[in-house]
């Protein structure tokens, strides 16, 4: 038996007991999607974590976007229905680390993905996005960065602007997956698409790419009315979304091996059991959000260039 239309009956039905939104990653699973109050990139969802009156968020993602949530809505409950979904990249470096690291070029800011745990906000100056890496650090007075964690978003952004980047060797391992030849044999097979990839993914696949892009400002270029037929260089949840909004277009995943297992451990089954239980919570200690809020903060200041 279908269990699904009871399970999404019972979620909308505590949702509304519980005063809750239900905030959704684009690579979270479709059902999930479909049960969402809003489907979105991490600056999306940021933005409008910061703006809802929700007394609850249930945040279907991973730990730093249920953390960023927590950042900026201090007295709101933050559910992540899987403590387990984290992000290998974010866990790449903790805040000692970046201290020492800051010690060694004492004149940098410090720009940090918000790919990262809340601890390593704290210590950062601003946080950015895939959406607004360059539009960040172009805004920025200094000369010298210090970009934490991801070397391949850091290695973009230097091709981008005249500042000098000190990269941490972070990287996303689903999205090192996706290698320049896959791109290479797809182009032959389909030589009229676009090519569209994530700037998380390595330098030789970003040189291959029609636009460079985050999740939603794919979802965005694919509504373009001249845009029918995409190769699409990223985690392969998105390709849901993209099919559902644009029916009659056509969207090639590089690799079906570009598989974010963490995003994959949230499902219905244990949003329903999250909101019925009101756990797993996530909160950040005062003392850390207050220091990674400034971080925060300024990035939103910044808002969306890509
Ligand atoms: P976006 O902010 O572009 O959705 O990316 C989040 C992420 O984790 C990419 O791997
Ligand atoms: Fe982290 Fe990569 Fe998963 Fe995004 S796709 S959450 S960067 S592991």
């Amino acid at each position: 038996m279908d269990r699904e239309p009871e399970l999404v009956e019972k979620i909308l039905g505590l949702k509304e007991k519980r005063n809750a939104v239900i905030l959704v990653h684009n690579y979270q699973l479709g059902e999930v999607q479909d049960i969402a109050d809003f489907v979105g990139d991490s600056l999306d969802l940021s933005q409008r974590a910061a703006k809802t009156d929700a007394s609850v968020i249930v945040f279907c993602g991973v730990h730093f976007m249920a953390e960023t949530a927590s950042i900026l809505c201090p007295d709101k409950t933050v559910l992540l229905p899987d403590m387990h979904a984290g992000c290998p990249m974010a866990n790449m470096i903790t805040a000692p680390q970046l201290r020492a690291r800051k010690k060694e070029h004492p004149k940098a800011t410090v720009v940090c993905y918000i790919n990262s745990s809340a601890a390593v906000k704290a210590e950062s100056d601003v946080c950015c996005t895939s959406a607004n890496a360059v539009g960040v650090i172009e805004s920025l007075a200094a000369d010298e960065i210090l970009f934490v964690p991801d070397q391949y978003l850091g290695h973009y952004v230097s091709s981008k602007t005249s500042k000098k980047m000190i990269l941490w060797p972070g990287f996303c391992p689903t999205h090192a997956r996706i290698l320049p030849e896959h791109i290479i044999k797809l182009k032959h097979e389909y030589p009229e698409a676009k090519v569209v990839v994530h700037p998380e993914c390595k330098p030789g696949v970003i040189a291959l790419a029609d636009e460079v892009l985050s999740t939603s400002g794919m979802i965005k270029f694919a509504g373009r009315e001249d845009v029918r037929q995409i190769i699409v260089g990223t985690e392969i949840g998105i390709i849901y979304r993209l099919r559902k909004e644009n029916p009659g277009k056509h969207f090639i995943p590089v690799s079906e091996q570009a598989v974010c297992p963490n995003m994959k451990l949230i499902t219905l089954e244990k949003v329903l059991w999250s909101l019925e239980e009101m756990a797993p919570v996530v909160k950040v200690p005062e003392r850390i959000r207050l220091k990674a809020k400034k971080a925060v903060d300024r990035m939103l200041a910044v808002g969306r260039s890509a």
